[in-house]
C-alpha cells in the first residue's frame, strides 16, 4: 500500500476533537501520514459543527479556499465530516460542488470505505449519513451501530510514548434532552450509553499508552447509565472503575445537565483521589422564563440549590458554566437575572454564546430571532467582563498557595518560539515528553482545572508536580516547582 496524506481540521467541541483523533487513528491504520498543509494533502477533511451558525460558516470559508487547492492537486479528495455534513448535505454540496465525501457523525466507521469508492470512481460523491435514523434508535444502542461504532476505538495507541498526557474517553452518543435551542440530538441521535466494560477497556490501553488523565465525555454526562448483568451502573459506578486503573492520575467528566445528579457523583469527586473536584454544568441563563422557553428542565432555583449541595458535599470544588445570550425573548430584566447567577456561583470561567438560530430545532420553528445582534454583542461583552472580576479575584486567592499541577507539555509561548526558532533552522521542535532539556515554559492544570504556567524541564511533562504559584492573571496561575527538582 502506497503512503498517502491526511489534513484534517477539526471545528467545534470536545466531541468533534475525539471523533478526529480517532479517525486520525483509523487513517493511519489505512497508511496515511497526517500533514499540517491542506494543500499538500491527498485527502482533506473537515470536522464540522453545528452547533452555532459562524461554526458552520468557517468549514464554508474553509471549503471554498480548498476549489483551487483541488485544481492543483490531481486525485485531492475532500471530504466533510461530522454534524453539518449529518445536518445539510444538500446545502454544502450545492454551495462546495468540489467536495467527494460526506460522513456523518455516526457513521466515521465507514470513512475508509467512503474514501475507497472515492478512489476508484473520482467522478461519483460517497455519503455516509444517518439521515434522521438515528434520532428513531431506541435510547440503548442497537447492537449493529453501536459494534460499528466501537470499532474506532480500537485505533487508539497502547504503546507507551505514542499518547498525549491527557485523553478524552467517550462514555455517551447523542443526547435525550432536546433543548430548543440544541442542534446536537438531530446531528448526533439520541442518548447511547457504551457498555461499561468497553469504556474502561479503552482507559486502561489508554493508560498503557502513557495517558495520565482522563476526561469521560457525554452531553449529559452524569445521567451515563447502562446494564451490566442485570445490575444497573451509573457515572459514579464508571468513576470507581477508572479510578482503579493503574497509571491513569487523574479522572475529569464532562459536560454535566443540572438534573440527575445523585449524591454518589459527588460522593465519588470527594472520596476517590483521582475524581478531580470539577464540574462543567451550563446553566444556560438565570431567568425562569427563558429556562422554561429553552425547554431546560430546572428552575435558577434548583440550579443555585445543585450548585450549593456541590459545595457542600465537594469542599474545593470548581465550576465552569454554559451561558446563551439574546435567547428569543430575552429582557434586559432577564438576562440581569442571568448576571446575577454568574455573580451568585462565583464560576472558574464560563463559556457565553451569542443565540444562533439552528434550523430544525424548536426555538427555530417557534420563536422569532428577535433580539438584535448588538443587544447580544453588548450582553456576551458586559457578562464576560463580570465573570473576568470572578476569575482574576479567585486565581489571585491562590497566589502563595501550593498546587498540584498534572504537567501537559510546553506553554503556548514556549511552543511559539520554538516554531520560530524551527522557521529559522535552530533547534527542533517536537514532543517533550522523555527528554531532559534546559528549563522550558511548561504548562498542566490544577485538580480544579486552572492553568498553571511555570519553568521547568520538560522531562516534567506527563508528571504531577506541586508548583508553588507566585501570580495570577484572570486565565492563567503563574508559578514554580515547590521543591527541587
Ligand atoms: N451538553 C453539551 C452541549 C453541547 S452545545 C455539552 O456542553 O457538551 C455546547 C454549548 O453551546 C451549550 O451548552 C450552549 O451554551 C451552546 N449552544 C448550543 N446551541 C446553541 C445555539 N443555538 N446558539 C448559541 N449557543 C448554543
Ligand atoms: Fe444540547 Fe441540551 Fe443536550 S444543550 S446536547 S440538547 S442537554
Amino acid at each position: 500500500m502506497s503512503i498517502k496524506t491526511v489534513y484534517l481540521e477539526t471545528i467545534g467541541c470536545q466531541m468533534n476533537v475525539l471523533d478526529s483523533e480517532l479517525v486520525l487513528g483509523m487513517l493511519r491504520a489505512d497508511e496515511y501520514v497526517p500533514i499540517n498543509k491542506a494543500e499538500q494533502a491527498d485527502l482533506v477533511l473537515i470536522n464540522t459543527c453545528s452547533v452555532r451558525q459562524h461554526a458552520e460558516e468557517k468549514a464554508y470559508a474553509h471549503l471554498g479556499s480548498l476549489r483551487q487547492a483541488k485544481q492543483h492537486r490531481a486525485g485531492m479528495i475532500i471530504g466533510v465530516i461530522g454534524c453539518t455534513a449529518e445536518r445539510d448535505p444538500e446545502r454544502i454540496l450545492e454551495r462546495c460542488p468540489h467536495v467527494d465525501l460526506l460522513c456523518g457523525p455516526n457513521e466515521l466507521h465507514k470513512l475508509p470505505d467512503l474514501i475507497a469508492e472515492v478512489r476508484e470512481h473520482p467522478n461519483r460523491r460517497a455519503t455516509a449519513l444517518s439521515g434522521g435514523r438515528t434520532r428513531r434508535t431506541p435510547p440503548f444502542n442497537r447492537a449493529d451501530e453501536h459494534d460499528d461504532l466501537e470499532k474506532l476505538a480500537m485505533y487508539r495507541p497502547a504503546r507507551e510514548g505514542q499518547s498525549a498526557v491527557q485523553a478524552y474517553v467517550r462514555v455517551q452518543r447523542g443526547c435525550d434532552k432536546l433543548c430548543a435551542f440544541c442542534v446536537v440530538p438531530f446531528t448526533r441521535g439520541r442518548e447511547r450509553c457504551r457498555p461499561a466494560l468497553h469504556i474502561i477497556d479503552e482507559v486502561k490501553r489508554l493508560a498503557d499508552g502513557g495517558v495520565r488523565q482522563v476526561t469521560l465525555l457525554g452531553q449529559t454526562v452524569n445521567s451515563y447509565g447502562c446494564q451490566e448483568d442485570g445490575h444497573r451502573l451509573g457515572l459514579a459506578d464508571l468513576l470507581a472503575r477508572a479510578q482503579d486503573v493503574s497509571g491513569i492520575e487523574r479522572i475529569r467528566f464532562i459536560t454535566s445537565y443540572p438534573g440527575d445528579f445523585d449524591d454518589e457523583i459527588f460522593d465519588a469527586m470527594r472520596c476517590m483521589p483521582k475524581v478531580c473536584e470539577y464540574l462543567h454544568i451550563p446553566a444556560q441563563s438565570g431567568s425562569n422564563e427563558v429556562l422554561r422557553r429553552m425547554r431546560r428542565r430546572y428552575t435558577a432555583e434548583a440550579y443555585l440549590e445543585l450548585i450549593d449541595r456541590a459545595r457542600d458535599r465537594v469542599p474545593g470544588i470548581t465550576l465552569a458554566g454554559d451561558f446563551i445570550v439574546g435567547f428569543p425573548g430575552e429582557t434586559d430584566d432577564d438576562f440581569a437575572q442571568t448576571v446575577e447567577i454568574v455573580r451568585r456561583v462565583e464560576y472558574k470561567n464560563i463559556f457565553c454564546f451569542k443565540y444562533s438560530p439552528r434550523p430544525g430545532t424548536a426555538a427555530s420553528r417557534r420563536f422569532r430571532d428577535d433580539v438584535p445582534e448588538q443587544i447580544k454583542r453588548r450582553r456576551n461583552v458586559e457578562l464576560l467582563r463580570v465573570q473576568e472580576k470572578i476569575s482574576l479575584r479567585n486565581n489571585q486567592r491562590h497566589v502563595g498557595q501550593i498546587v498540584d499541577v498534572l504537567v501537559e507539555g510546553y506553554s503556548k509561548a514556549a511552543l511559539k518560539a520554538q516554531q520560530r526558532d524551527a522557521r529559522a533552522g535552530k533547534a527542533a521542535c517536537g514532543s517533550p515528553r522523555g527528554q531532559w532539556q534546559k528549563p522550558e515554559q511548561l504548562t498542566g492544570r490544577s485538580r480544579g482545572d486552572q492553568i498553571v504556567v511555570f519553568e521547568g524541564p520538560a522531562c516534567l511533562v506527563g508528571q504531577l508536580v506541586p508548583i508553588q504559584i507566585t501570580s495570577a492573571t484572570a486565565l492563567t496561575l503563574h508559578g514554580r516547582p515547590a521543591a527541587d527538582l
